[in-house]
């Protein structure tokens, strides 16, 4: 049903924006999400002319869309709703006075306020934001992550914004909570007791959960090069997954349970310190390699002469290990890097060897059972069995593969993650969201981390070559387990 809804984006010619927000408010309209007089308002650091601005969202949209879809069909009634604002975000003044009327007359109307911006200037929008009374009783506001770069400064943006708006009201995104597969991992865990017999520490070897990206900077140098792929990647995305893995069913599916199932799980993670953290986590930064056939660029000179180098890290592996009666001793590997071999975002169960050979070795090599959870580019999941070889008088073992693939079985587009999401924050749905305390207690697990890297000054990230799979301390740290990688999107 068509909603009625203001909504801003803070940041909103920035490059999130541009590439994601933008699309996935463009396929409300196509998906008649709007009512007549929604309003979506983007805020820009510089004054574009209407032909600028224009310009700048069209330009976006035809390149982020899928080239079938026509973006003319729809654009006139899209463009309509637009409004680009021109705000220095972090000090007030006339421009802040002239942004707040423009909502005089709609204070009844749900209000959304999403902060994609620098997580340092959170705290001065939201003080502007009650200072020029833009927070009507209907008002709602989403947190872009990283919120803070660490658990002192996550504090400070959840106090501060928690000064205007209730938590039921703030809305902390991560976007892979929007993507279909992710919430299928929900569906399949929750609804199949095959699966739930054999999901502890009794049948599962280890769980690996991979996010390999063969993007560089993309344009990003600003952001990225102050943050790096533990705060950008794992302290969110991967800790999630992780989560979305290892939680107990809760008794009813709903966001206070579910909120709480993950929390517990990130309570539970064991420490990583001092003592520990060399043999546990490596990161890695890109090198020159080459990709797809090309020649990539190095880290360093993606970023540019004005840096003048860097020790950001653009690749992190780590071992993470959860101390609780259904996971003890099962090493869940979390891994993710820009300027890898392949895009691919997938979680890997490796159940135990058998108690028992029951075959002579002669017959073959058993495998453990695998289950892959392919969360992009394909949406599906393969479950690896040992079978025999058909055809053959004697018995051959061989590993089988059974594969269900998301798009074959189910019809529709996938929407977008960020337009599923948007569209939960109108209908006040936080269940996909993350909790104050998720944000503070993943921070507080990853910042010891960070805070071990900076005490010491002579470790640097590795290096590895752009279109490989990261560095090789990597590949040691799973194998001195007695484990190795397996390569995501593979089979
Ligand atoms: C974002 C990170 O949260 O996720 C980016 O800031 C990363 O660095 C992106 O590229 C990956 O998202 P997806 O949906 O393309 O896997």
């Amino acid at each position: 049903m068509a909603k009625q809804f203001d909504i801003v984006f803070f940041g909103g010619m920035g490059d999130l924006a541009l590439h994601k927000l933008l699309p996935a408010m463009y396929r409300c309209e196509v998906d008649s999400e709007y009512a007549d007089d929604c309003r979506i308002i983007l805020t820009s650091r510089k004054d574009l002319t209407g032909a600028e601005f224009e310009a700048k969202v069209k330009t976006s949209l035809v390149n982020e869309l899928a080239a079938d879809e026509n973006v003319d069909i729809n654009w006139p009634q899209f463009f309509a709703r637009l409004e680009c604002v021109s705000l220095n975000i972090s000090e007030g003044g006339d421009e802040w006075v002239d942004f707040s009327s423009s909502f005089k007359g709609r204070e009844d109307i749900l209000r959304i306020f999403y902060l994609s911006i620098p997580p340092g200037i959170y705290e001065s929008c939201s003080e502007n934001l009650d200072k020029y009374k833009l927070i009507s009783k209907t008002a709602r506001i989403i947190l872009e992550k990283p919120i803070g770069v660490d658990l002192e400064s996550a504090k400070i943006i959840n106090a501060t914004v928690g000064k205007y708006f209730d938590e039921d009201n703030i809305f902390r995104i991560d976007h892979y909570l929007g993507k279909e597969t992710v919430q299928n991992l929900l569906a399949l865990r929750f609804t199949n007791i095959l699966l739930d017999d054999v999901w502890d520490n009794r049948s599962i070897d280890h769980v690996q959960i991979s996010i390999t990206e063969t993007v560089g900077l993309e344009g990003r140098a600003g952001y990225y090069n102050d943050v790096g792929a533990l705060r950008d990647m794992a302290q969110n995305h991967l800790l999630q997954l992780l989560c979305l893995v290892a939680m107990e069913p809760p008794h009813e599916m709903n966001a206070d349970n579910l909120r709480a199932e993950k929390l517990k799980i990130l309570k539970a993670l064991k420490p990583i310190t001092e003592d520990n953290v060399t043999q546990t986590i490596v990161r890695g930064q890109y090198s020159e390699g080459v990709l797809n056939n090309q020649v990539a660029n190095a880290y360093i000179d993606d970023l540019g002469s004005d840096f003048g180098g860097s020790d950001i890290e653009t690749f992190v592996a780590l071992k993470a290990e959860i101390g609780n009666w259904r996971w003890a001793g099962v090493p869940f590997y979390l891994r993710t890097g820009k300027r890898l071999k392949k895009r691919a975002a997938e979680i890997l169960i490796e159940f135990k060897a058998l108690p028992h050979a029951v075959f002579p070795a002669k017959f073959g090599k058993v495998q453990p059972n695998q289950l892959r959870i392919k969360l992009q580019p394909e949406e599906g999941i393969e479950l690896t069995l040992m079978g025999k070889k058909m055809h053959d008088r004697e018995m051959h073992l061989k590993p089988v593969t059974l594969s269900f693939d998301f798009a074959d079985s189910f019809d529709g587009h996938v929407r977008p993650a960020y337009q599923r999401l948007i569209l939960d924050v109108v209908d006040g749905n936080s269940s996909l969201f993350l909790h104050r305390e998720e944000v503070e207690q993943a921070w507080s697990w990853i910042t010891p981390i960070l805070q071990c890297w900076e005490a010491d000054s002579d470790s640097k990230p590795a290096s590895y070559s752009s279109g490989s799979w990261g560095p090789l301390a990597a590949e040691l740290m799973i194998e001195k387990d007695g484990r190795s990688w397996v390569e995501p999107g593979s089979k």
